[in-house]
């Protein structure tokens, strides 16, 4: 008799390829149909189930992981952010939780690179003009944006993200300002100026970028004391979290003209935006699309497999287990 294989319930429908390997090592209940779980829902179709695949924007909150079954031992995001899960609260239960780590570095790099350049060089109204067909053709003044190369970047947050981020930036040759919690090794800073307090970077960006998770401590960072200390005519890119962002402090400063433009990827509350943001034509906006390739969301999901795997197959640790701070 062959022994039964773990249950592992899928929140979304994820990719072809990685949904095939998750049914050929668990007994998975898939969701083809993409339907949202709210938190209750959720706990109620985990009974019986010994894993959570979840993605970003799940409700793993304290009160859904309070009511999970017993059965519930290990909870895997399809995400490196992880802050619909409640790590702490999984904790006294005893449920492990992991990430996925490295793998959408270069995308999420290269769509913070598209948002400072897409708001730079006024993207949106560019493409916008032609698909309203009002573009009357070629003008000494049409469309004049912001100047890339040479100019300051300020990144806050500099981990894998923001470091491949200046990367990119140095091709450019912007001149990286950072802050991070920890200062990096003269390797990693590449000459990179770093700041120990982000409030004393800001007036140094001409380019401000978030690649900071979102923790307590960078809710609606950005808010209209510290867009002030930006330069006038600066640029914000932000790839990382919409709640690090207090969304009237930026449309404020984008309608005033404080700030040239923005980059956004991603929004607090999404997909239920700001309305405000709608109206604005220096806003140069993206759904939420930072690991969005076929490459990267495959490798996302094989990384949240490989956990699983590790854990509920091999009852090893997870190699990508995230603790409680
Ligand atoms: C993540 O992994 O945290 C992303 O935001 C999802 O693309």
């Amino acid at each position: 008799m062959t022994a039964s294989k773990p249950r592992v319930l899928a929140t979304r429908h994820f990719p072809p390829d990685v949904e095939t390997r998750l049914s050929a090592n668990f007994d998975a209940k898939l969701n083809p149909e993409d339907k949202l779980y709210d938190g209750p829902l959720l706990a109620k179709a985990a009974e019986g189930f010994d894993g959570i695949m979840c993605a970003a924007g799940d409700p793993l909150n304290a009160e859904t992981i309070v009511r999970l079954p017993a059965s519930v031992r290990m909870i895997a995001t399809f995400s490196v952010g992880y802050e619909h899960v409640d790590v702490a609260a999984a904790a006294k239960r005893d449920i492990k939780v992991s990430n996925t780590p490295d793998v959408l570095t270069d995308a999420t790099a290269d769509i913070a690179m598209l948002c400072l350049l897409g708001a730079a060089r006024r993207a949106h109204e560019g493409t916008s003009m032609l698909r309203t067909h009002s573009w009357i053709g070629w003008e000494p003044t049409q469309l004049m944006g912001v100047h890339v190369t040479g100019k300051r970047l300020g990144i806050l947050g500099m981990g894998r993200i923001g470091q491949a981020l200046a990367e990119r930036a140095r091709a450019f040759r912007m001149t990286i300002h950072y802050s991070n919690r920890t200062r990096l090794p003269t390797d990693l800073e590449k000459g990179a100026i770093f700041y120990a307090n982000p409030d004393d970077m800001l007036p140094h960006c001409d380019f401000l970028s978030i690649n900071a998770p979102m923790t307590p401590t960078t809710r609606k960072w950005v808010n209209a004391e510290r867009i002030a200390r930006l330069p006038k005519g600066a640029i914000v890119v932000n790839t990382a979290r919409g709640g690090v962002v207090d969304d009237e402090a930026l449309i404020a400063a984008l309608k005033s003209g404080h700030l040239f433009a923005a980059g956004i990827d991603v929004f607090d509350g999404e997909p239920k935006i700001h309305q405000g943001y709608y109206g604005l034509q220096n806003a140069f906006l993206l759904p939420h699309m930072g690991s969005a390739t076929v490459e990267t969301r495959n490798a996302m999901g094989f990384k949240a497999l490989d956990n699983l795997e590790a854990f509920l197959l091999r009852g090893q640790t997870p190699p990508d287990l995230v603790k409680a701070s």
